[in-house]
C-alpha cells in the first residue's frame, strides 16, 4: 500500500500494516478489562469466541484479565493502578474492554480514569466504528438491503469538544457565564484525516465525506477544511466530499448508501456514530476501537454498562464479540476476525439473538450459538 505522499505524519496505514506482518506470526498478547456493569457478561462471551478460535483457527492468543473497574474502586480506592499504562504499552498487543460507570461511583472516576486515561494517555487518536447491516430485518430503515448500509466513521478521538477546556465566570448567579472550549490542533486534525484516507485505499473504499460546521464554526472548521482538501489532493483516487454535519444527520437516515468512510471531529463522530448504530440495530451490536496504528490499541463495544441490564443475563454480546473481531484484524488475523464476522451473520439470520434483535435467548446462549458456528 502506497505511503501517503508528503505528509510529515507516520502514515496510519502503513504502520498498520507492519503491525500485522510483524505480528501475524506470534503470540498475541491481549489484555482483558470486563469492567462495569454488563461489561462482564458481554466479554465472556467474547473471550469464549476468542479461545474457541484458538481450537478451529489456530489463533494464539495470551489472555491476561484485569479487574479494573468499580467494585475494585470501591475496594481498594484504586482506578487505573499506577504504572498500568506503562505496562499496556510495553506488554501487550492489544486491550479489549467492556464498559464502565456504575451508580455507585457518581463522580464516575472510574470511567474518566481508566477508559478515557487509557485513551488520552496511550494517544488512541482513531475512534474507528463500523457502521454495517448484518441483517436486513436489524434496521428500522424501510426497503434496506445489507449492502445499503456498510461505512465506517473515523471519529477523532484525543481533542475537539471533549478537551476539558473552559471555565466559569459568576458561577451560580443570574450572569452566569460558562464557556466551553473546543481544540483543533493542526496535527490531530491531519493526523485523522490522513488515517481515514490510509484506510480508504488499504481496503477498496471509494470516498471519504468529511462532516464539519464550518459554516458557523469558522475557526476550527477552516482549518479541518483546508488539511481535508490538502490531504485529499494527495490521494486522488480517492473521492472527498464535504457535508455540514447536520445535512448528514438527515442523509444517514435517508440515503445511508451513499457513505463509505467518513471522517469527523470528536462531538459529531460521537453523536454521528450512535445514529449509525440505531439503524443497523441499535447499541448491542455496535463494534469500536481506540486506535494509534503501530501501538497498543483499545476496542471496546461502544455501548457503555447498561446498569438496568446487569446480571440478567440479556445483554446482546454482539457489540462486544464483533469488537473482539475488529482486535483480531488489528494485530493481524484477518482469517480469524472474518469468521467472526460470518458466525454472527449466520446467528443473526437464524435469530439466534437475545431480546434487543427480537430474539430469546441469554448473553450466554447468544455467545454459545456464534463460537458454535466458529466450526472444529
Ligand atoms: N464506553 C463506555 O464504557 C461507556 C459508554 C457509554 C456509557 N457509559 C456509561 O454506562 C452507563 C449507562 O449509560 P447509558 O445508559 O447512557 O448507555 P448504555 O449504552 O449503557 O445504554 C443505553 C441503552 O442501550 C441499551 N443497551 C446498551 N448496551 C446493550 C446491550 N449490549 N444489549 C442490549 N441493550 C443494550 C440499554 O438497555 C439502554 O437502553 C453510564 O454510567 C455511562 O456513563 C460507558
Amino acid at each position: 500500500m502506497p505511503a501517503v505522499a508528503g505528509s510529515d505524519i507516520e502514515s496510519a496505514g502503513n504502520a498498520r500494516l507492519q503491525t500485522e506482518q510483524k505480528t501475524t506470526q506470534q503470540m498475541q498478547r491481549i489484555a482483558i478489562i470486563p469492567g462495569d456493569g454488563i461489561g462482564p457478561e458481554v466479554i465472556r462471551e467474547a473471550v469464549r469466541v476468542l479461545e474457541r478460535l484458538r481450537e478451529t483457527h489456530g489463533v494464539e492468543l495470551q489472555l491476561t484479565h484485569f479487574d479494573w473497574g468499580v467494585d475494585k474502586f470501591l475496594r481498594e480506592g484504586v482506578t487505573l493502578p499506577a504504572a498500568a499504562l506503562e505496562m499496556l504499552a510495553n506488554d501487550f498487543d492489544a486491550i479489549l474492554a467492556g464498559a464502565f460507570g456504575d451508580p455507585r461511583d457518581t463522580a464516575n472516576k472510574v470511567a474518566e480514569d481508566v477508559l478515557l486515561g487509557m485513551r488520552r494517555g496511550l494517544d488512541l487518536y482513531i475512534n474507528l466504528r463500523p457502521v454495517q447491516l448484518l441483517d436486513a430485518r436489524l434496521t428500522p430503515l424501510r426497503d434496506r438491503e445489507v449492502d445499503d448500509i456498510d461505512f465506517v466513521v473515523f471519529r477523532e478521538n484525543t481533542e475537539g469538544a471533549y478537551c476539558g477546556a473552559g471555565g466559569f465566570l459568576k458561577k451560580g448567579t443570574s450572569e452566569e457565564i460558562a464557556t466551553q472550549e473546543e481544540l483543533n490542533t493542526r496535527r490531530g486534525v491531519e493526523r485523522i484525516i490522513v488515517a481515514a484516507f490510509d484506510y480508504a485505499r488499504a481496503h477498496g473504499r471509494k470516498k471519504v465525506t468529511m462532516a464539519d460546521k464550518s459554516n458557523v464554526q469558522r475557526f476550527g472548521g477552516d482549518l479541518w477544511q483546508r488539511v481535508f482538501k490538502e490531504v485529499a489532493s494527495r490521494c486522488p483516487e480517492i473521492q472527498a466530499n464535504h457535508q455540514y454535519v447536520d445535512a448528514m444527520a438527515m442523509f444517514m437516515v435517508l440515503d445511508p448508501g451513499q457513505y463509505d468512510v467518513i471522517v469527523s471531529n470528536n462531538l459529531f463522530g460521537d453523536i454521528l456514530t450512535d445514529l449509525g448504530a440505531a439503524i443497523v440495530g441499535g447499541l448491542g451490536v455496535a463494534a469500536s476501537g481506540n486506535i494509534h496504528p503501530g501501538r497498543v490499541s483499545l476496542f471496546e463495544p461502544v455501548h457503555g454498562s447498561a446498569p438496568p441490564l446487569a446480571g440478567k443475563g440479556i445483554a446482546n454480546p454482539v457489540g462486544a464479540i464483533l469488537t473482539a473481531a475488529m482486535m483480531l484484524e488489528y494485530v493481524g488475523s484477518k482469517t480469524a476476525s472474518a469468521a467472526i464476522e460470518k458466525a454472527v451473520r449466520e446467528s443473526v439470520a437464524n435469530n439466534e439473538t437475545t431480546s434487543d434483535l427480537g430474539g430469546s435467548l441469554s448473553t450466554e446462549e447468544v455467545g454459545m450459538a456464534i463460537a458454535r458456528r466458529l466450526g472444529s
